[in-house]
């Protein structure tokens, strides 16, 4: 057909409906803008990227590029290699205090974001609802969109700690509702559930016979006193009905291998295993024992990275201190703080355009993960300590002159 016939050209009218629910990511515009930026010889402050400035410790990619030279280069098995899923089920066993057998109930995906498509394409309904907190990571609003899902979004705030209210998730329930989607500790808020909260949480899961799916992939980025947060799995009952998202990008600085896992019963894996053979098939499979090797050998390289960026978090937190007009939510876990700067008048997207265009600081508007966002700034204090030294800096001179 002519395109003078609708008025729309071939490749509109070739698209499924299902495209004009997901948006392009809000993220990805301010990096190309950071790339301009940089072209012209400008000192960007990249508070833009969720992603640690450490390169992935040696000896992971030392057990990588082995299985390489080993010719470890044909088809995995579609859950994973048995040496990496076993590593997942110790190494869950003994983050959650719940034992999972490795081999039974994990699957090694092409990083988180894949881990959540495919658990939505396993157990969403068209029509069936997935709540979502709002503030999010788009990936569940869009995945359940693309599920056929309707995603109904939970409002979290500053004031309380952006922690999800049990009666705010009751409010929305409906005879549709299907899945609680959770995120501890939560880009972009930095928020860390309690395990108190995670109860009340579980009970409404187990009242409304919920899939709950606990997005963990910062549980090990955690400023608190133990070296995991509190993990939905580990309330008696819920491992029957939690699918846990998990990956190596955050916490081994190895997000370019695109590498996560589920943790999920037995029975649901094999839900999980059926969209899974239809999708990637299986990952790369020399990456699967770097993998194992950066979850079974000695930890400190987790430890030195977490230490690092909790200098980093307090140095972000001293220095919004003392901007006046900004409110913060102390972060417990990740490596976000989402400071509220309603105070300036000003949309989030517009301080944010205003900071990079005028001060070349980076960061996500607050809107771009939902409408609670809104007021709000995204700051991802993954750089290095030094460049969020001078980040507060420059943003204390930048928003002073706004006011
Ligand atoms: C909450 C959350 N889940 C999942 C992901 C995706 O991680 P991956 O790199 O493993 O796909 C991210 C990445 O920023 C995230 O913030």
């Amino acid at each position: 057909m002519d395109t003078k016939d609708t008025g729309k050209s071939f490749a509109e009218r070739a698209m499924a409906d299902r495209l004009s629910l997901v948006p392009f990511s809000g993220i990805r515009k301010v990096f190309d803008k950071v790339k301009e930026l940089e072209a012209a010889g400008k000192d960007v402050i990249h508070w833009q990227i969720g992603r640690p400035d450490f390169d992935t410790p040696e000896h992971i990619k030392a057990a990588a590029a082995a299985a390489l030279k080993r010719g470890e280069v044909h088809y995995a098995p579609n859950l994973g290699i048995p040496a990496l899923r076993k590593a997942i089920g110790a190494r869950t066993t003994i983050d959650t205090g719940v034992p999972v057998d490795g081999e039974k109930q994990t699957c090694v995906m092409a990083g988180a974001n894949e881990a959540i498509l495919v658990s939505m394409l396993a157990f969403i309904n068209p029509g069936d609802e997935v709540l979502v907190p709002d503030p999010n990571w788009h990936h569940y609003k869009s995945c359940a969109s693309m599920a056929g899902g309707i995603p109904v979004e939970v409002p979290v705030r500053l004031e309380d700690g952006f922690s999800m209210s049990p009666d705010e998730v009751e409010k929305r329930i409906t005879p549709r509702t299907k899945m609680l989607c959770l995120t501890s500790p939560a880009n972009p808020t930095g928020c860390v559930e309690s395990a108190e909260n995670l109860k009340a949480l579980a009970d409404i899961a187990r009242r409304h016979d919920l899939v709950v799916l606990a997005d963990e992939i910062y549980s090990r980025i955690y400023y608190g006193e133990r070296n995991y947060a509190p993990s939905f799995y580990s309330v008696p009952g819920m491992p029957e009905r939690t699918v846990i998202i998990n990956g190596f990008s955050k916490t081994y600085a190895m997000d370019g291998w695109r590498l996560g896992w589920t943790v999920a019963s037995e029975e649901m894996t094999r839900a999980i295993l059926k969209v899974r053979q239809y999708t990637t098939v299986c990952v790369n499979t020399f990456i699967q024992y770097g993998a194992a090797e950066a979850l079974s050998a000695d930890q400190s390289c987790v430890d030195q990275m977490v230490g690092e960026f909790s200098k980093r978090r307090t140095v972000m937190l001293d220095g919004l201190a003392k901007i006046p007009g900004v409110k913060v939510a102390e972060p417990k876990g990740a490596f976000y703080v989402f400071p509220d700067i309603r105070s300036f008048g000003k949309s989030s997207a517009q301080v944010a355009d205003y900071l990079l265009n005028e001060h070349h600081i980076a960061c996500v508007a607050g809107s771009v993960f939902g409408p609670s966002g809104e007021g709000h700034l995204r700051l991802a204090y993954s750089c290095s300590t030094e460049e969020c030294r001078k980040g507060v800096d420059r943003l204390r001179t930048a928003l002073s002159a706004l006011k």
